[in-house]
């Protein structure tokens, strides 16, 4: 599994193999005495405009490789592109300084540049030839140590939180088996309460949609339910597709589809990281996460487009195609939320459609709610940690497309209907479980997966979701509970 560099907050300059140094537009230099070079020529030179990210070499002192680094405006966001651009250029070097002495960074502008500086760094492979991230130590020196302290630490912990979700997703789908994510459910939330249940006790409990898509593989689903109780009296429950690997099932995808889809448990992972940085963080709230697991594929023993299955609560539904499965899976979570853990609040995050990136593109997550109010803080919560939500409406004229006259519901819309709008109809699909209570659905299928490096994101699993919900769970805790059903 992947380990990222140690990063830490100096009031002075420490010796480091990469020195960085920031610039801004039109300010060229406060680096004399820092840096033994005419830096207004040598930018000027480089046509640099100080612009985030930005790199330009400055002539070595000594041993120590220095850089002139773009830090535009000093905004959070500004801060991730610079962060991420040094990080990559220092991947190579033991220690990295960045002397940031010359700029006012604020709380938001040090958590940016922790999310670049370590999600940029962090690298996933299995080659036994592979050599080891050579970058370990990371010192940011400014002004203010004390001020920016809680906010490096919190950075901290929820970049940790989003290389394990990444790991997860990243580990192929030969060892991530049901039970192997389950189990690594449980050692990385040691000390939280975890309770997984089995296949066996998924049947007797009626948890028919995770029945009905892991039936198909020799191996069997599970459902991990894990708890955080920092106090209060809001109990917000996170549900997470777990698809170990989405096959289609008899409904089978063809190969080009098929080869990215041990990413469908990013959801999953998602809210299992987030558990863990929130309890790290010992947030003052109650949070569930209920990961639902299985694995999608087609066998002698798997569901059949037209079987009728029941889902946890008793809903019926007639399973028209058996790659949409993640609503299945889904939905016996999102009842048990309502019906037996009583959530004030329900979110779940999936890779639910492959119509959610075509309308949305590959950076945003679809947002679908019920509660107004909800989709408010998740919308702040996505400004300010840079995970990029849009909502979407649930369309109530294309619900008719879920009506079926076998069973209470059909898995897919009536292709005869002409609605199209394939993510607002799973969507809606997922309503139907929450029993009115406030609930917001991400479609993640965009996000979870980046195709190559891309500032803070690295090629594969993104973990998106965890920096989202933390900061919006943050937030949540901060203020007083209102104990009405129709607002969170
Ligand atoms: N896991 C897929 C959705 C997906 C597609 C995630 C691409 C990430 C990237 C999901 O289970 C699925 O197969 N959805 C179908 C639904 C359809 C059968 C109604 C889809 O989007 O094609
Ligand atoms: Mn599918
Ligand atoms: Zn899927």
């Amino acid at each position: 599994m992947a380990s990222l560099p140690t990063l830490r907050l100096s009031g002075t300059v420490p010796a480091a193999a990469v020195l960085a140094v920031p610039t801004r537009p039109g300010e060229p230099t406060e680096l004399v005495g820092v840096v033994p070079v005419e830096v207004t020529g040598l930018l000027a030179r480089e046509k640099a405009k100080g612009e985030p990210g930005e790199l330009v070499v400055a002539p070595a002192v000594g041993e120590q490789r220095v850089f002139l680094l773009g830090t535009g405006d000093a905004s959070a966001a500004a801060m991730r592109k610079a962060g991420a651009a040094i990080a990559r250029r220092a991947k190579g070097s033991a220690s990295l300084a960045l002397d940031l002495r010359a700029l006012e960074l604020s709380p938001e502008g040090t958590q940016g540049l922790a999310d670049g500086l370590l999600l940029g760094s962090y690298g996933f492979t299995l080659k036994e030839s592979a050599e080891p991230r050579t970058l370990q130590d990371i010192t940011v020196v400014v002004r203010q140590v004390k001020a920016l302290t809680v906010a490096l630490d919190r950075a901290v912990a929820v970049a940790k939180a989003t290389a394990v979700a990444r790991d997860l997703v990243n580990t192929p789908p030969r060892e991530k088996t049901p039970v192997w994510l389950a189990a690594q459910a449980k050692t990385l939330l040691k000390g939280l309460t975890v309770r997984v249940r089995d296949d066996r006790e998924l049947r007797a409990e009626g948890w028919g949609g995770v029945i009905a898509v892991g039936m198909g593989s020799s191996r069997p689903p599970r459902v991990v339910e894990a708890t955080y109780d920092g106090g209060g009296s809001r109990h917000v429950v996170l549900v997470g597709k777990g698809i170990t690997f989405d096959t289609g099932g008899i409904s089978i995808k063809p190969n080009d589809s098929m080869v990215t889809m041990k990413m469908d448990m990013g959801g999953a992972a998602a809210v299992l990281a987030t558990l863990r940085a929130v309890a790290d963080l010992k947030l003052p709230i109650k949070v569930t996460a209920l990961a639902c697991i299985a694995e999608n594929m087609p066998s002698g023993h798997a569901q059949r487009p037209s079987d009728v299955i029941r889902q946890y609560g008793g809903t019926t539904v007639e399973v028209l195609n058996t790659d949409a499965e993640g609503r299945l899976v889904l939905a016996d979570g999102i009842a048990y939320a309502d019906q037996v853990l009583a959530a004030d609040v329900i979110v779940d995050v999936a890779t639910l459609t492959g119509a959610m990136p075509v309308a949305l593109g590959k950076k945003i997550a679809g947002l679908f709610t019920n509660d107004d109010a909800l989709a408010g803080q998740l919308e702040g919560a996505a400004e300010r940690s840079g995970e990029r939500l849009w909502r979407m409406p649930l369309v109530e004229d294309y619900r008719v497309a879920l009506d079926s006259t076998t069973a209470d519901l059909r898995n897919i819309g009536e292709p005869k209907l002409k609605l199209q709008g394939g993510s607002i109809t799973a969507a809606l699909f997922l309503r139907e479980f929450a029993g009115g209570r406030p609930w917001a659905h991400l479609d993640i299928a965009g996000p979870a997966w980046s195709g190559g490096e891309d500032d803070e994101l690295t090629k594969g699993g993104t973990g998106y979701g965890v920096r989202l919900l933390v900061t919006w769970l943050e937030e949540l805790a901060s203020r007083p509970v209102r104990k009405a059903r129709q607002s969170a």
